[in-house]
């Protein structure tokens, strides 16, 4: 796609941890999007446009447990980036979506999915519902003759941000203190999404991509926040059941399904994905790098 493209991206989730970077990216690459949006002035407070060119960023307001407003919106979009942060609906609103979407002419769908989906079949529910996801995306795309690219990424390093924040002197976990857990940045994972939505179509086809952008283990994590943040924060590691107990606090909104599953997973010999440096033409950001950006936040 060039600066001169007729081409409009419809964007899903865009005030989130990845769409922000991915609605970023694009206006950076003078790729016009249209974000669908429950707030439209907290649109305006993430991205700023110049007056000139207004019709670089439009919002459609509505909310994803009523598409009638997106499905009016999506004629005269050529690509659309879809997250879905919703553990009860997902399959079907993805389903909806796709539908909607090829159906309105749409030829690339950029779909955030979850590593979780290369789990043994039904081993979990949220990788049961990603796959199944996935699935009613490919199965549309292909009925449509158009594409799906999904990214399946691994755990956020956004997470320490959320639900996963270290306290003054300690962070918790499930995880044995020497075993390797993969991590990713929200900001790889709209980069990436934004490079494919600028690409050619044709170019990613129906690729899935794995996202792991850094491997390290609780002892490491550690280490990395005592050095960065300037504070000694040892690792307190739970058992399930008290890991379970501390996220139902945290995500009282998940169902029981997904809590069960964050507090009983655990890492089968995660590996750095080596091809994300060719998507992104730089490596993909580290856990310290994460933590020495966000330090602020982190120290707050
Ligand atoms: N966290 C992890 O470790 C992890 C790992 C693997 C995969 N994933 C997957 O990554 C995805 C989440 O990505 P993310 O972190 O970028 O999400 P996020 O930060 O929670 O953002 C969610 C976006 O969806 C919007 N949204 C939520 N409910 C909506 C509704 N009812 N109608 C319209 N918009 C709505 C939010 O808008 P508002 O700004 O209005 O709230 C926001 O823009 C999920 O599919 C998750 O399964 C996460």
């Amino acid at each position: 796609m060039s600066s001169t493209t007729t081409e409009r991206v419809f964007i899903i989730g865009g005030t989130g941890n990845t769409g922000t970077v991915a609605v970023r990216d694009l206006l950076a690459k003078k790729v016009p999007v249209t974000l669908y949006a429950r707030n439209p002035e907290k649109v305006a407070s993430l991205f700023s446009t110049t007056a000139d060119d207004e019709s670089a960023l439009k919002v459609v307001q509505g909310d994803l447990q009523d598409l009638a407003p997106l499905k009016k919106a999506l004629a005269g979009h050529t690509r659309l980036l879809l997250v879905v942060n919703d553990f009860e609906n997902m399959v079907q609103i993805k389903t909806d979506v796709a539908e909607a979407a090829y159906g309105a002419g749409i030829k690339q769908i950029v779909d955030i999915s979850s590593l979780t989906v290369t789990d043994a079949w039904r081993s979990s529910y949220i990788g049961t519902i990603h796959l199944e996801s996935e699935q009613v995306l490919l199965a549309a795309a292909k009925a449509h003759g158009t594409n799906v690219v999904t990214l399946r990424p691994t755990r956020f390093l956004s997470n320490m941000l959320r639900h996963d924040r270290p306290g003054p002197t300690s962070f918790t976990d499930n995880a044995d203190p020497d075993a390797p857990q993969g991590w990713i940045s929200p900001n790889d994972i709209g980069a990436v999404a934004a490079v494919i939505l600028s690409d050619d179509v044709k170019k990613h086809r129906n690729a899935a991509y794995t996202m792991v952008g850094d491997v390290i283990t609780a002892k490491q994590r550690a280490e990395i926040f005592t050095r960065v943040l300037g504070r000694p924060i040892a690792y307190h590691q739970l058992t399930v059941l008290e890991r379970y107990n501390a996220l139902a606090a945290h995500l009282s909104f998940f169902p029981f399904t997904a809590l069960y599953d964050l507090a009983s997973m655990r890492d089968h010999s995660p590996l750095v994905s080596r091809g994300l440096v060719i998507l992104l033409g730089r490596n993909p950001e580290t856990f310290e790098e994460y933590v020495k950006a966000n330090k602020q936040a982190l120290t707050l």
